[in-house]
């Protein structure tokens, strides 16, 4: 299958002289255009994981395979904006060796809703708006993998819905593979076409959501009882 395979990859830090492992040989397949959720408690290293697939960092050992020629992108918790470039230049920053056409940047802006706000500044822009923004730059960049780090926790509730159902639409529109880090059950629930959760530095189970609907009721009987299942996995 297409997409990207981790294969007992091992990461370990040292932490004041002592080895601190984080993955301890994690085997997982994160598929192609669709969105896989890395689901786990704090510290269990969901945060490296993201790191050592968007060649951030090495592992110690084993191996990662791409299919293909790939393009990564990150989105991170905050939203990491240049404050002295407005809305449009952040999006074309990072462009300069890829020149983008000012058309397709205007269409990534729109895409994210930003339309109007191209000259406005990071702190001229609510939290949500800003972290669209980053989405945009990351768009822009035209990759083949984003990977998003908790892109969406420091939103306030509404914010927060508003740019899930974005991100859905998004993806779906661009066919874009999606490799999305939280702590938010609901979140995975809502999002995730594979839920892989993580526990001591391995896979402890793997879900498939398999819908075609685009927007899933929390409350439906299969999701309550998937999230169930969830909290059980991690011993909530
Ligand atoms: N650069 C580093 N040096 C030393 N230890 C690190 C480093 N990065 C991460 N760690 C350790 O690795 C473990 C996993 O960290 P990681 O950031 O991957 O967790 P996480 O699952 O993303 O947590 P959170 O949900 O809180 O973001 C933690 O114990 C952390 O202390
Ligand atoms: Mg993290």
């Amino acid at each position: 299958m297409a997409g990207i395979e981790l294969k007992k990859i091992q990461k370990s830090y040292v932490v004041d002289g002592r080895s601190l492992p984080v993955l301890n040989g994690i085997n997982l397949q994160i598929p192609e255009k669709s969105i896989t959720v890395i689901l786990g408690r704090s510290g269990c290293g969901k945060t490296t994981l993201l790191r050592l697939v968007g060649g951030l960092e090495a592992p110690d050992s084993g191996e990662i395979q791409f299919d293909a020629a790939h393009r990564t992108a990150f989105v991170f918790q905050e939203s990491r904006l240049m404050p002295w470039l407005n809305v449009w230049d952040n999006v074309k920053f990072g462009l300069k060796k890829q020149p983008c056409a000012d058309a397709s940047i205007q269409s990534i802006i729109d895409t994210v809703g930003l339309s109007g706000f191209e000259k406005a500044y990071p702190h001229q822009l609510s939290g949500g708006m800003q972290q669209r923004a980053a989405i945009a730059r990351a768009l822009a960049y035209d990759p083949s993998f984003i990977m998003m780090d908790e892109p969406f926790a420091a939103l306030d509730f509404f914010t927060r819905e508003q740019m899930q159902r974005e991100l859905i639409r998004l993806q779906k529109s661009r066919g874009a593979s999606i490799l999305f880090v939280t702590h938010s059950i609901d979140e995975a629930l809502l999002l995730g076409h594979k839920i892989i959760i993580i526990e001591n530095g391995q896979v402890k189970k793997e879900f498939l959501i398999n819908t075609d609907s685009d927007e899933r009721d929390l409350l439906a009987k299969e999701l309550i009882e998937l999230k169930r299942e969830i909290l059980a996995q991690l011993n909530l």
